[in-house]
């Protein structure tokens, strides 16, 4: 067998991502909290109840975990319900919070990455309509404002809005996330309040903090022809421009593309200093007139690929690299805000790190301005509309003992986190399936 180590460039940031909603617990004021009670809602009735309780304060011992496993860099969200829980009303004690939580994470040597909306705000906004009413830009733009002012000696990476294309599909078309519904125009409201939004804030930031540096997250997936088919095709190409490429060709060109209708969003213009890429698979892709409620399209997996545990994610690295190449077309640095497989037994997960991590060492090597990597997630958290059914952590998590179970995993991260590479020698200890496609015999 061959040996060497595919080294990252120096400076690189190796860490971890989770995201308020599902990681802190107990938030009553909270469009997810108050979905979560509707019936039928999420799988099993499941609810996020103390989710890893770090509101209650466990955050410090997954920091410590993150700590002692070599781990550089967090992307944590903050949650804007707990911080304005009424239009009028700020609550000093969460931005406090908060604060103690970023100090905790740069005492540890970890530099702090903040998302400022993932997925969910407070009810009163839901109230006024949520993202669908443009009044949220100004609204929206006021809470970042007073948590940037707040958070900013602590933090200067932020993310101001997780994966809109996610957002917009799950809340407004499948009707999956709150507020549930399906209806495309709205869905077109949405994206386009989004973009604006984000404008807005990145213009915000920078006044209060002029070296931020600010950026969004999308979620990419490349979406294959199921076959040579031209509904297939164009479904593909539909796709493309509706989930990937919508949102940040907005923010380097000012054309808002939604295919059907077009728009000029001019303010977006260069409104990006860096692009978070979240990568998990791929789809393939076919038109069906009879799926309305899925834009016309069935997506599914190739059928010799690797799957996940609930057949929820497809092991395809390629993709990795694929997304890579697609991001560099907005000329900004990369980071990939997310990665990772849902896995309780870890039988996947190593393989799956080691094959993606090879993709992007090949994306970097390729010349791509990568400058950190995220998985997802430090421990087992809430997955949405899928409860507790499917487990990301490198830790595991017993949700009613809050006790951290170490998987495997967490031993080969914290190895490529300090060595800056991936080695042939830790590939044939965690994951030798994977030593043929990574270290292949001369
Ligand atoms: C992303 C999302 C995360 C997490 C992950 C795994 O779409 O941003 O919050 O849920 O998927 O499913």
């Amino acid at each position: 067998m061959p040996e060497g180590t595919y080294y990252f460039p120096e400076g690189f940031l190796w860490g971890t991502a989770t995201a308020a909603h599902q990681v802190e617990g107990r938030n009553p004021n909270n469009t997810w909290t108050a979905w979560e009670q509707e019936e039928g809602r999420i799988i099993n009735g499941q609810t996020s109840d103390l989710a890893c309780d770090w509101w209650g304060g466990r955050w410090r011992e997954d920091f410590d975990r993150a700590q002692t496993t070599f781990q550089n860099a967090h992307r944590l969200s903050i949650a804007w319900s707990r911080i304005q829980p009424a239009p009028d009303r700020w609550d000093e004690s969460a931005l406090d919070y908060y604060r103690e939580m970023l100090i905790g994470l740069k005492s540890r040597g970890i530099v702090p990455m903040v998302t400022l909306h993932h997925f969910s705000e407070p009810l009163w906004v839901a109230e006024m309509g949520g993202w669908e009413n443009p009044e949220i830009i100004d609204i929206f733009t006021a809470f970042v404002q007073k948590a940037v002012e707040a958070l900013k000696p602590y933090c200067n990476l932020w993310v101001t809005i997780n994966e809109p294309d996610v957002f917009a599909l799950s809340a407004y078309v499948v009707g999956v996330f709150p507020p549930g519904k399906k209806d495309l125009k709205a869905a077109y409201q949405v994206m386009h309040n989004m973009v604006r939004a984000h404008a807005r804030a990145y213009a915000v930031i920078h006044e209060i903090q002029p070296e931020a540096q600010v950026g969004s997250a999308y979620h990419y997936r490349q979406f294959v022809p199921a076959t040579w088919f031209p509904a297939d095709r164009w479904m593909a190409k539909v796709f493309h421009t509706l989930f990937n490429d919508l949102f940040p060709r907005t923010l380097k060109d000012g054309l808002f593309n939604a295919v059907v209708k077009k728009d000029r969003i001019p303010e977006a213009i260069g409104t990006q200093d860096f692009i978070g890429l979240n990568y998990y698979s791929n789809d393939l892709i076919r038109f069906n007139i009879l799926a309305r409620d899925q834009m016309f399209a069935t997506l599914s997996f190739p059928k010799d690929a690797q799957m996940s545990e609930n057949g929820f994610i497809a092991n395809l690295p390629d993709g990795m690299e694929a997304c890579v190449r697609w991001g560099t077309q907005f000329g900004k640095p990369i980071y990939i805000t997310e990665n990772g497989v849902e896995d309780s037994t870890d039988e996947m997960r190593p393989r799956y790190l080691v094959e993606h991590l090879h993709a992007l060492w090949r994306a970097i090597n390729n010349n791509a301005p990568v400058l950190g990597y995220f998985h997802w997630s430090l421990v087992d958290n809430f997955e949405w509309e899928r409860g507790w059914t499917q487990r990301f952590g490198l830790w595991g998590l017993d949700v009613e003992t809050q006790k951290r179970i170490r998987r495997p995993s967490v031993d080969l991260f914290a190895e490529i986190c300090r060595m800056n590479g991936i080695s042939s020698e830790m590939v044939a200890q965690f994951a030798p399936e994977s030593l043929p496609r990574l270290f292949p015999p001369a």
